[in-house]
């Protein structure tokens, strides 16, 4: 059984009253439901962890060395800040699939760049809290090719 490790960066605990217009309106809890059950019909598993702070997403990044397949990652803000956070996902080895809600690309000028996406299999960005499932249908379909 394939084993993802999902992580989400700092303010997504937020999600569904955080900044509607651009973050939609669906819930952290709703998005790992979906990861969850997206997963069980892939015969996968997924275990979701969000924090406010660098170190400790680093120090889940560590451990999911040895237990997961690969990454899901939405860095939030530490995305365009982080080498730190680009440098524990190199560490670990596996796959990482970037995702965001919101089209970073057509943001501020500040989030177009990403500290992660070098070191990422891809990244899928725009689709609100759909962007979580389609990046994990491409980590798995990856993981299977
Ligand atoms: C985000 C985009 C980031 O620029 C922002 O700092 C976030 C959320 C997204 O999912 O669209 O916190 O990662």
């Amino acid at each position: 059984m394939r084993r993802i490790q999902v992580i989400h960066g700092p303010n997504l605990d937020l999600l569904g009253t955080r900044e509607p217009g651009i973050y939609g309106a669906t819930t952290l809890e709703e998005i790992d439901a979906a990861l969850a059950e997206a997963a069980k019909e892939r015969g996968a598993e997924v275990e979701c962890f969000q924090s406010n702070h660098e170190g400790v997403l680093v120090d889940r990044i560590h451990a999911a060395i040895g237990w997961a397949d690969g990454i899901l990652i939405n860095p939030g803000g530490l995305t365009h800040t982080s080498v730190v956070l680009r440098d524990a996902l190199a560490a670990t080895g596996m796959p990482v699939v970037e995702v965001h809600l919101s089209n970073v690309f057509a943001r501020e000028a500040f989030r177009h760049t990403s500290y992660v996406s070098g070191i990422a299999l891809g990244l899928v960005a725009g689709f609100g809290a759909r962007s979580y499932t389609l990046g994990l249908a491409a980590l798995l379909d990856a993981l299977e090719t």
